[in-house]
């Protein structure tokens, strides 16, 4: 049984993360998608929300014989993943800009716990630009994210936004 985290904030989850997951599903049994729940941070959706957004958006995903779970989880990472018997850590590399910060977190993580691999997958091309914070400044300034979110987050951030 090959279980694997992958972790975020996914403020809100876009098409790139999706396609990761996706993806993912073809190397893993299992893969538990976890919310961290930052206390320091001030997310446009609440955990709950991230959560029920995300339900739904997996709803939408071919998986085969994988199983996706949505979680949350607070404090070390690796702590988590420990105690969820799970072997691997998948992340999703999009430039090279990401490199740096992914690779300082996943040598961080094996110091912590040897035994956990950090699986890291190249994002699909169409997607390697779309990060959430962009997303969310994007539509704010009033410009077009279709095809970059499900049509579900568009349409969540349209009611977030809208005026009373
Ligand atoms: O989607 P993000 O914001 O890039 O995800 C970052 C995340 C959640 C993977 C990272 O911040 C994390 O693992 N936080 C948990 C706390 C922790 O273990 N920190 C040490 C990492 S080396």
């Amino acid at each position: 049984m090959r279980r694997a985290i992958y972790p975020g904030s996914f403020d809100p989850v876009t098409n790139g993360h999706l396609d990761i997951i996706a993806r993912g599903c073809k190397l893993f049994d299992e893969i538990i998608i976890a919310i961290l729940v930052n206390p320091d941070k001030h997310p446009l959706f609440s955990v709950e929300e991230r959560q029920e957004i995300l339900r739904e958006a997996l709803e939408e995903i071919e998986t085969d014989e994988c199983k996706l779970i949505v979680d949350s989880f607070q404090g070390l990472l690796v702590k988590y993943v420990t105690e969820q018997n799970a072997g691997a850590i998948v992340r999703g590399i999009r430039a090279i800009s990401d490199y740096e910060y992914e690779l300082q977190m996943a040598l961080m993580n094996r110091r912590q716990e040897p035994r956990i691999e950090t699986v890291f997958m190249m994002s699909a091309e169409a997607y390697s630009y779309v990060s959430s914070r962009l997303v969310k400044e994007v539509f704010q300034l009033g410009g077009t994210i279709t095809g970059l979110v499900p049509a579900a987050v568009e349409e969540r951030m349209r009611k977030k936004f809208e005026k009373p």
